[in-house]
């Protein structure tokens, strides 16, 4: 299988590269500029392109570019993706002072990607931080998932499952992006709050122990992990 991760020079793409090469996945990242591009994917050990080079052909494409460029590009890319599937990891949060929220007041980036490109549109992975992918070992968490199309679906599911230790679990059709794209501006916010300002001394980030991570209720399956007692009431 083909996956193509446009703006894939960006620490999100390159940390789904790295996974996903390690499970076997044929990967180009993709770029504006076909130099930066080879030179981060031969780091990676991955195949490095233009962004139109990239996405000919693709079996997937990962729509990784800055998240305020996400419609632009899908927009540019549109005619040689053709009816390639479109996997959308975007959000766009604003950063204010006394917090983080979604920049938008409606829809999703997702839904508008679904409006300009032939294939059927996936969103998900939004909460999974690149700094986490950076590292080795599966994330200890769950990713969530969205779309209309079955099939792309369990695709973007099964390679979900080749990034955390928890589930990839179906979120249902693609209008609930717009609840995956803005809990990451909660998830976001609880971390920075997280990290906040320990007694005495100045700000720190926030690091991994701060994390607030998407994490449901585990069900006996898969025998990898074991199942944890819920606190009546508790989720
Ligand atoms: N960072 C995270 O922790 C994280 C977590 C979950 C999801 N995401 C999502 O993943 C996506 C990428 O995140 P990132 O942090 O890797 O972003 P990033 O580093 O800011 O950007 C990724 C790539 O986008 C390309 N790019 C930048 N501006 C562009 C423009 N105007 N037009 C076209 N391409 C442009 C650049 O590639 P070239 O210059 O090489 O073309 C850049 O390397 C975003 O949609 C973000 O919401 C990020």
């Amino acid at each position: 299988m083909k996956v193509a991760i446009v703006g894939g020079t960006g620490a999100f793409g390159r940390g789904l590269a790295a996974r996903w090469r390690e499970a076997g996945v044929e990967i180009t990242i993709g770029s504006r500029d076909a130099a930066r591009a080879q030179e981060r994917a031969a780091v990676l050990g991955v195949s490095g392109a233009t962004n139109e080079e990239a996405v000919r052909d693709a079996d997937l494409v990962v729509l990784a570019v800055q998240s305020s460029a996400a419609i632009d590009t899908a927009r540019d890319l549109a005619p040689v993706i053709g009816a390639a599937p479109v996997l959308c990891v975007a959000s766009e949060l604003r950063f204010e002072k006394h917090g983080v929220f979604p920049a938008r007041d409606a829809g999703s980036i997702a839904e508008d990607v679904a409006a300009i490109v032939a294939g059927p549109v996936v969103s998900g992975f939004q909460a999974l931080p690149a700094a986490q992918l950076a590292q080795s070992g599966l994330l200890d968490e769950d990713v969530l998932v969205c779309g209309d199309d079955a099939d792309s679906k369990q695709l973007v599911l099964e390679l979900g499952q080749h990034l955390v230790s928890g589930r990839a679990i179906d979120a249902g059709p693609l209008p609930n992006a717009r609840a995956l794209e803005g809990m990451t501006a909660v998830i976001v916010h609880v971390t920075r709050r997280r990290g906040g300002r320990p007694r005495g001394r100045g700000r720190r980030r926030a690091g991994a122990e701060d994390r607030l991570q998407v994490r449901g209720t585990r069900g006996p399956a898969r025998g990898r992990r074991s199942v944890r007692p819920c606190a009546r009431g508790r989720r």
